[in-house]
């Protein structure tokens, strides 16, 4: 239950007990390799995981209890985010057995939600804008559920509304063929009890998941009021390489700058780049924006604009761009690597006394390496 006094910004009502349920499960095919061995929520984007946007949102809008339901990666979520103290949070990790849909993980969550309201958060849904107002709209309108809309260039990768003169929404279709309109459903969605009767009423779908989506639109059929919000910022679904590289650069764009690491007098930084206390920057460039973690080496180097290089990692003799790189990864003599996500350990370097010069690939499932 929440206290009066921990709320922020005044956004829940005393007595009220509004709760927040992340969906931090599921299979993440569309990231494969990286994918196999970890959560897709936790790839980070600007040197942060993904997942920890959402709780930072979700504890602004002054949320204490946090049912975050896991799958087969639950010891790695469990891990990173510990005892929620960091946010101020209450964790429950509830586990789906498998990936059976988001209305699926409502009926998981049954015994955690009660009959309280929650926002539901997509792990992997990074919102410019937060949740702060969106929570505090839900709070005053009490709507039965309440969906937040955006407008995207490819409608049919995601959940789309069709919404009515009035601005009421109609119908929701997921990832139909032909969208009725460019109104994406964002994964973030507020809900009273009565959606319980709806994930349990509806069927699978024909990718054989319970879809949140139908839920909602069981909602709609039964005049239950759904209501609708525009969100003006960027969101972004962070499940494909592009979505994910895009995210890195939003989040870029708004850094703030802070130079504390080690950095030699042949080296120029410029724009917004941040280099902490461990990290080591020699004879290289880094324009901005940029991100470079801990304990990370960057030497001979030019790290282009858009580039978010984490913990631990060597970069010498290379050049980088538009690019995530995780934790532990070694690059040598590269010459341009540019919109490329390099997964945590992998190490990529050029020996020019190979004989015969020729590529020695050891790359996982479903990687993906181009060559000009
Ligand atoms: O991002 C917005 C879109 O999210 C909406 O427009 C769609 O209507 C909605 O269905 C959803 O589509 P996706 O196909 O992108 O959902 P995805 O399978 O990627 O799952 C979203 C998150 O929920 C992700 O962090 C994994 C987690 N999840 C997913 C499933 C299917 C679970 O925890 N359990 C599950 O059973």
């Amino acid at each position: 239950m929440l206290s009066v006094g921990s709320f922020v910004a005044g956004v829940i009502q005393e007595g009220d007990s509004m709760k927040a349920l992340v969906l931090a499960g599921g299979e993440g095919t569309r990231l494969r390799p990286i994918t196999h061995t970890s959560a897709k929520q936790l790839v980070p984007v600007a040197n942060k995981p993904i997942l920890f946007y959402g709780l930072e949102a979700i504890a602004s809008a002054g949320i204490e209890e946090v049912g975050i339901v896991v799958g087969e990666t639950e010891a790695e979520i469990r891990e990173a985010v510990g005892d929620g103290s960091a946010w101020g949070i209450r964790p429950h990790f509830i586990r789906q057995e498998r990936p059976l849909g988001l209305a699926h993980a409502v009926l998981v969550a049954r015994d955690f939600l009660r009959d309280d309201p929650f926002v539901m958060y997509l792990g992997d849904n990074i919102l410019k804008e937060g949740i702060v107002d969106l929570v505090r709209e839900f709070e005053s309108n009490r709507p039965n559920a309440q969906i937040l809309l955006a407008k995207v260039p490819e409608p049919q990768r995601f959940g789309v509304a069709e919404v009515d003169d009035a601005g009421r929404v109609v119908r929701l279709i997921e990832k139909p063929k032909v969208p009725p309109s460019d109104l994406a459903l964002v994964g973030v969605y507020m809900f009273d009890s009565t959606v319980h009767e709806a994930v349990a009423s509806i069927e699978p779908s024909w990718r054989n998941e319970l879809e949140i989506t139908d839920a909602i639109q069981w909602m709609i059929d039964r005049g239950l009021d759904v209501r609708s919000h525009l969100i003006s910022g960027w969101w972004k679904d962070t499940g494909k390489l592009e979505d994910l590289l895009e995210a890195n650069r939003f989040v870029l764009e708004a850094l703030e700058p802070s130079i504390e690491g080690k950095v030699d007098d042949l080296s120029s930084i410029v724009g917004r780049v941040v280099i902490p206390k461990s990290a080591v920057v020699k004879n290289s460039v880094i324009r901005g924006p940029a991100i470079i973690g801990e304990n990370t080496t960057i030497e001979d180097s030019f790290i282009g604009p858009f580039t978010s290089i984490y913990y631990n990692c060597t970069v010498r003799s290379s050049t980088i761009e538009h690019s995530v790189v995780m934790e532990n990864v070694t690059i040598v003599s590269i010459d341009r690597i540019e919109d490329s996500l390099i997964g945590k350990e992998a190490v990529v370097s050029r020996d020019l006394n190979l004989k015969p010069a020729a590529l020695r690939l050891m790359v996982g499932d479903h990687s993906q390496v181009k060559l000009p």
